[in-house]
């Protein structure tokens, strides 16, 4: 096997939009694509433009901001109109794609789509070329490839290069298949298929069965030179192969693999973070490369064993993810200058004015807990976001609560727009509840509560408390998020904030 570079293509803004909860405004697409430029992915899917007026728009966006530094790809059914409307919102990017895909397993022609195999092969080719017309740069995807009779996939393959495809991509939709399979499926399509050298073969594997990431690594050592994935393994159901997983597992171990990928690994967790603040998704506690215990050692003979030498319990540096774990950061007196440049190590990039507020609620927690941690900073920086959807502030509040009382919420409110002021009370089960109650009176938005999380921060009894919700309103998803010393303040940022996401959507 050669030294080669794996194409990263990142699907987050795609296969990860696409489940449940996890839908993003185009603002937050915007900055997940920006993200993800600044991370080194190769190639940015930016959504399925056919599918909705605002999937058409951010790929467009995407595609006039950072389509001269990366290739900026749009997601295509074999069907003129998703041909055409995908070029569409790709026609300013100086490197765009066009991927096209059409299912070939037997399941899939016959009960979806209703055709033979004659019948796929003509649709297919007939569509690689009209979308090589328009943009030269084609994947085709023969959707549910892992369980396509093998003879029909090398098939259709052979005949999507000679159209003019020049990636072709082999979808474990289902998540069906295991490593050995998996690379099975590749090494015979590099035995079978004749004009195999003319394409790159990549891989797009789900999570069903918790083997994405190893039938992807799998397919690399078959031969595979493209990995889809996505940030934080989002996507459909289980969701698909971790970006962040796939990329270290390649760069700790290229002694086994022999190539390498172009990611800027220390802007893995950054990342991590944003996606998983911008979605609701969090991060489990323990998941590989960018979950909080990723780098934890606790047993004391590991401890031990880290002290006399990093090596003897650590394959990865923190360092070398981006990892922000409870390192003690600047006291109130550092200033300004000094937390700059540690917002910046920590992989932020913050506008002066964002820079600026998040300075001063540094001040205020130091002022408040004995100890601020890199973690504090990285929450504070976090729950910095959705203004830009933001129509009611929350300006004071007072819950009371307690054995024997009734648990009640008081509280004041501002229509950021008109500067209307609002005052409001409710009661309700506990103090939380009784607050996202009088927070839905005013807002004028009854919802219900699908999820609600809580998490310390750090270590400590004075810790910061974050909070996320996950609410539904009608058919719709929205989440928010919340951190504070104090979880009931928290709990009432993070509702406020998904409250106002819903009424932005309605607007
Ligand atoms: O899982 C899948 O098959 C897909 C295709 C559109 C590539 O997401
Ligand atoms: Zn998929």
């Amino acid at each position: 096997m050669s030294g080669d570079t794996i194409t990263i293509f990142d699907t987050t803004l795609r296969d990860g939009e696409q489940s449940p909860g996890c839908s993003m405004t185009t603002d937050e697409k915007m900055e997940v694509a920006k993200a993800l430029v600044e991370l080194g992915v190769d190639v940015i899917e930016a959504g399925f433009p056919i599918a909705s007026p605002g999937d058409f728009e951010s790929v467009q966006k995407i595609a006039r901001q950072f389509g001269s530094q990366t290739t900026i790809c749009g997601l295509a059914r074999c069907r003129v109109e998703d041909i055409e409307r995908a070029a569409e919102a790709l026609k300013d990017a100086e490197n765009a794609r066009l991927h096209v895909f059409l299912a070939t397993s037997a399941i899939h022609r016959e009960h979806k789509l209703k055709m033979s195999k004659d019948d796929i092969v003509e649709r297919a080719v007939e569509m690689v070329k009209r979308a090589v017309d328009y943009i030269p740069d084609v994947e085709f995807s023969p959707e549910d490839a892992a369980r396509t009779e093998l003879d029909f996939l090398c098939e259709v393959t052979e005949k999507a290069i000679d159209a003019g495809a020049t990636t072709v991509n082999i979808p474990d939709t289902v998540g069906y298949s295991t490593p050995s399979h998996y690379f099975n499926i590749i090494t015979y399509l590099k035995n079978n298929v004749p004009n195999i050298d003319k394409a790159v073969i990549s891989t797009h594997c789900h999570n069903d069965l918790g083997l994405a990431v190893a039938n992807s690594l799998a397919a690399v050592e078959a031969g595979a030179r493209q990995i889809e994935c996505t940030i934080n393994g989002l996507g459909e159901r289980a969701g698909n192969a971790s970006l962040e997983e796939v990329v270290m597992a390649i760069r700790t171990r290229r002694d086994h693999y022999k190539v390498d990928t172009r990611i800027n690994t220390p802007k893995l967790f950054s990342t991590s973070r944003l996606v998983s603040r911008i979605t609701g998704m969090t991060v489990q506690r323990n998941k590989a490369i960018v979950g909080r215990n990723a780098f934890a050692h606790e047993a004391g003979i590991h401890q031990h064993g880290m002290l006399q030498e990093r090596s003897t319990y650590e394959i990865m540096r923190p360092e070398d993810v981006g990892y922000v774990g409870t390192n003690l950061v600047l006291g109130k007196h550092s200033g300004r200058h000094a937390f700059r440049d540690r917002v910046k190590e920590l992989g932020f990039e913050l506008e002066e004015k964002q820079l600026q507020k998040v300075f001063d609620e540094f001040i205020a927690l130091a002022d408040k807990k004995k100890d601020v941690y890199d973690s504090d900073i990285v929450a504070l920086i976090d729950s910095h976001t959705a203004e830009a959807s933001e129509q009611f502030r929350l300006d004071r509040f007072h819950t009371l609560a307690g054995t024997d009382v009734l648990p009640t919420a008081t509280l004041e409110m501002r229509n950021v727009s008109t500067d209307e002021v609002f005052r409001d009370a409710a009661t309700g089960d506990g103090p939380i509840d009784a607050i996202f109650k009088a927070l839905e009176r005013v807002v004028g938005i009854e919802a219900v509560l699908e999820d609600y999380q809580v998490r310390s921060v750090s270590t400590g009894k004075d810790a910061q408390g974050e909070v996320m919700v996950r609410i539904t309103v009608g058919e719709n998803v929205y989440h928010g998020n919340g951190v504070n010393t104090d979880i009931v303040a928290a709990s009432a940022q993070a509702y406020l904030k998904a409250l106002n996401r819903a009424l932005a959507d309605k607007s």
